[in-house]
Parts: structure tokens; sequence; C-alpha cells
């Protein structure tokens, strides 16, 4: 049966690594047999410049009740400062589909590509688990008197034992599968004694019920220091919403930065949306210069939660071969523009 993937282009530099992707995808799928759609949805700043249409309800029931995944190249536009369209199509559907697990590989594909001395491979390689719907992104506060000298503004944190659990057993669950040995949550109990206190205690009933799991936790100033020192020490890491978003932005800078980070923000079983981390990049936008391997690991990311690990992996060994034969775009140290560099990856897996 074929496996429906909605492919939301976006903003700036999205549609193009969304088509050098798509076209790399399903390059794979071919060598895979599997039986992949894509269907294209015009989402983004343009359409709503155009038509003031965001999200439409219909255009969203049809994405949570119709398809496999969703394929987000990138959304943010200079001509929309509120990032009023960002927030619905991007935030709305993290929220609206309940996908509370943001998951971030570090992967170290080339030596070379890590700032830290004497790290290899063999010393980064693990994933963050992020929890994606509670934390301080909520959105609830307010400033009292505000523009005063007495102003006050206050947003709230929210930590639900239902949140808090769901994402631990997520990253207990993600270990066992890959066969990780240790799982290591980040927290910040010993200031946010109530909020944090309630992921240690829950911590530590879920980490009972997976015993082969090495289990420990780390405040999260710590946490960052250990991801520089020692990054082979980490197969997986939980953490709540803002550590998670500042804790896999440094993790992304030690295996080669923005132009190679993949995400998937994810509900287990249920339809979920797959992104690069990077932005819309506009000064680079419709110049063929954008790198298009952070949407080509996304896609592999999403082919691997789709079932298909041969062919993440497949999709994986050519980035690395494109990397260390420099067949990739500028900010990487090559000379190919972006059509050039999925091409070439076509390539390197036909070659295979
Ligand atoms: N998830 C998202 O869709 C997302 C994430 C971050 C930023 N944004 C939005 O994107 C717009 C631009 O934001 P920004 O400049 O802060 O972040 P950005 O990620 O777009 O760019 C940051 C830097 O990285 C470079 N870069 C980014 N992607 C690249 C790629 N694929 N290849 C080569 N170089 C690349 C850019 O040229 C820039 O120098 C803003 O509107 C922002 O709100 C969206």
């Amino acid at each position: 049966m074929s496996q429906r993937i909605a492919v939301i282009p976006g903003d700036g530099i999205g549609p193009e690594v969304a088509t050098a992707a798509v076209e790399v995808l399903d390059a794979a799928a071919e060598r895979h047999g599997l039986d992949l759609d894509f269907v294209w949805f015009d989402l983004g700043a343009e359409k709503y410049l155009r038509e003031g249409v965001t999200l439409p309800q219909a255009t969203f029931e049809d994405l949570r009740d119709h398809y496999d995944a969703i394929f987000l190249g990138a959304l943010g536009d200079p001509r929309v400062p509120d990032m009023a369209h960002a927030k619905d199509i991007l935030l709305g559907l993290r929220f609206r589909l309940d996908l509370f697990i943001n998951e971030r590989p570090v992967k170290l594909l080339h030596p070379d590509l890590t700032p830290i001395k004497g790290k290899g491979p063999e010393h980064l390689d693990f994933v963050i688990f992020r929890e994606n719907t509670e934390g301080l992104y909520v959105g609830i506060g307010g400033n009292f008197k505000k523009d005063t000298p007495d102003e006050i503004a206050i947003n709230e944190m929210i930590n639900t034992r239902k949140g808090t659990e769901r994402i631990l057993r997520a990253g207990f669950e993600h270990a066992r599968a890959q066969g990780k040995r240790r799982l290591c949550m980040v927290d910040k109990a010993n200031v946010l004694t109530y909020a944090h206190g309630l992921w240690q205690r829950v911590f530590r009933e879920i980490a009972a019920e997976y015993p082969e799991i090495e289990s420990r936790h780390l405040y999260a100033d710590v946490a960052a220091m250990e991801l520089v020192r020692a990054p082979e020490d980490f197969d997986v890491i939980v953490t709540s919403n803002m550590f998670g978003d500042i804790l896999s932005d440094l993790a992304a800078q030690l295996v080669g930065g923005i132009g190679l980070a993949s995400s998937g923000n994810i509900h287990p079983g249920r339809v979920s949306l797959f992104e690069p981390v990077h932005g819309s990049a506009p000064p680079l936008a419709g110049k063929d210069v954008a790198n298009p391997l952070a949407m080509v690991l996304t896609g592999a990311q999403m082919l691997g939660f789709l079932g298909h690990r041969e062919a993440e992996a497949d999709l994986e060994r050519a980035v690395r071969e494109a990397i260390a034969t420099r067949r990739v775009t500028r900010d990487l140290g090559g000379e190919l523009g972006t059509r050039a560099a999925g091409a070439a990856l076509i390539a390197l897996l036909e070659r295979a």
C-alpha cells in the first residue's frame, strides 16, 4: 500500500531544498521498492499575502486524516514580519496534531565537520528527545502595566505528569528499540523545584521499567559542558522544551551545523511532521545555492519513522559519501548548486 506524504515547501529556500530532496527520496524509494506518494501543498507566505489564508481547517483535517507524514521545507518571509502564517502552520500543526516528541539526531557524518578537537564519528552519535508541547512554549502569560517603569511580564511554564511521562517513555522506548545503552534526562530540578521535581519523580518511576538501560540525569548547565567535553557519553537525551531547544542547536553545531541538521515532530502512530532545523534563509532564496542535505537527512529520518530503516541508512551513506568527496554546496566547502548537489546524491545512491 502506498504511503502518502504531504510536502509543504514553504518560503525562501524551502521550495528549492524540498524539490531536490523529494527527487532524492524518489530515487531511494525506487531502489528499495517503496511506494511513496508525494502530494504538494501550497501553504506559506505567498498564499497568506495573496489570499489571507494560513492553514484552512479543511486542509488541516486533510493532513490529519489522509497522510502518513508531512515534509516541511521552511517558513519565514520578511514580508510577514509577525510570522502569522508560520505560527498557524508550524506551531498549529505541532500543537493540534499533538506532536509531543521533537527528535533531533546528532551524528557526525565526516570527521572534518566537528569543531571539537580529538573527536570523531565514533564519539558523536546520539539523539535528543525534546518535549514539544508543554514547558515555556504554551503561550500562557501576560504583561501588567505594560510600557511603564512598573511593568511586569510573565510567561507560565506548564509541566503535566502525562506530558512528562510520555516524552520520557518515548526516549526509553527509542533506546530499547535502537539498542542504545544509556539515557540521560536533562533538567534543572535544583532551581525549578516544583516543575522539574515532577520530571525527577516520573523519571525514577519510568527508568525502573527499563533496567537494561543505564539512566542518569544532568542539570542543563552541566549538560551543556558535558556535550562538548565528552559527547561520547550520550546515547539518548530526554529533556524539556526550552532546554531541548537550546541544547539541540548546540549539539547540531558539534556535527556540522545548520546545513545538516534534521528534525522530526512526532506522535508515534500518528501523522508526524519532519523539517530541517534551518529557516527559510531569504538572502539565499532563488539562487540555487542552498544546501539540500539537511532536507535530505530529514527525509531519511522520515523514511525511518515510516518503517524504512534500510532506505534511511542508504540515504545517510550517500550523504556521507557526498561530503567525503566534496560533492556538496559551498557552505560545506564544495562548489555545487542546490540542484547539482541533489543530482550528485542520486548518482551516489544508484552507484552502490
Ligand atoms: N522551522 C522553520 O521553518 C524556521 C526555523 C528557523 C528560522 N525560520 C525563519 O527563517 C527566516 C530566516 O531566519 P534566520 O536567518 O534566522 O535562520 P536561517 O536558518 O534561515 O539562516 C541562518 C543562517 O544559515 C544559513 N542557512 C540556512 N539554511 C541554509 C541552507 N540550507 N544552506 C546554506 N545555508 C543555510 C543562512 O544563509 C543564514 O546565514 C526567518 O523568517 C525565521 O523566522 C524558520
